[in-house]
């Protein structure tokens, strides 16, 4: 039987921890806000009031939650704190971007199909738990591949394992280093997460156990 993602109220949440840049963060405000597109970015949630992506929602007036897990007695409590907030939202879609925490398995239920992840390589290959930052370019350089790229996907109980949904191919040069390499990745998510984003808001995702199809 197919199942139907849920058709969003065109509400988005994101979702950052770390010290990350927050650059897919702007990269999905500005695509989401700037066209005639059905989504809104409407939350910033993120573990670290430190990072990129808070001073960019504030200079773009989205609203920030900056929750630390220091103030949870577990990870579960930490996720429930996230989805009350995302639930008396009508937020209908959570977007990890550089988000390093690994969801409970509770709040990935509440929210099956509704979460997305974007990896710097395309999986099935070079992901897993461990596998993020320079660690992804440097095994993929090490490894040979003459291709990497970048890859949306729905998020599972496992690290970088849910069906995915958009990915993109991405050279490898002869002369590259994990930071050029990661540098050229990066453009390319800025591009397909936007874009996978919208097929959501769009209603034109559906998923069939591990295959997402884009409905015309
Ligand atoms: C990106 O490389 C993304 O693929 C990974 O975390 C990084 C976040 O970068 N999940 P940024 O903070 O969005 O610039």
């Amino acid at each position: 039987m197919e199942k139907q993602v849920p058709h969003p109220k065109s509400q988005i949440a994101v979702l950052v921890s770390g010290h990350g840049r927050g650059s897919n963060f702007q990269a999905i405000v500005e695509a989401v806000e700037s066209g005639p597109g059905p989504a809104h970015v409407r939350l910033l949630v993120s573990a670290n009031a430190e990072c990129g992506a808070v001073e960019r929602a504030g200079s773009h007036g989205i609203e920030t939650l900056v929750l630390s897990p220091k103030q949870f007695d577990s990870e579960l409590a930490f996720d429930e704190a996230i989805a009350e907030a995302i639930a008396s939202r009508g937020i209908e879609l959570v977007c990890l971007a550089g988000y390093m925490r690994k969801l409970t398995p509770e709040f990935i239920r509440q929210f099956r199909n509704r979460i997305m992840n974007i990896h710097p390589a395309l999986l099935p290959a070079f992901g897993g738990q461990g596998m993020y930052g320079l660690r992804v370019h440097e095994a993929v350089i090490e490894s040979g591949a003459k291709f990497s790229g970048a890859t949306v996907h729905f998020v599972d109980e496992e690290y970088d394992h849910g069906p995915i949904i958009a990915q993109a191919i991405v050279s490898v040069a002869d002369d590259d280093t994990p930071q050029t390499l990661a540098d050229r990745v990066l453009r390319a998510e800025h591009r397909i997460y936007p874009e996978a984003i919208a097929l959501f808001a769009k209603g034109r995702l559906s998923v069939n156990g591990r295959r997402v199809r884009v409905n015309p």
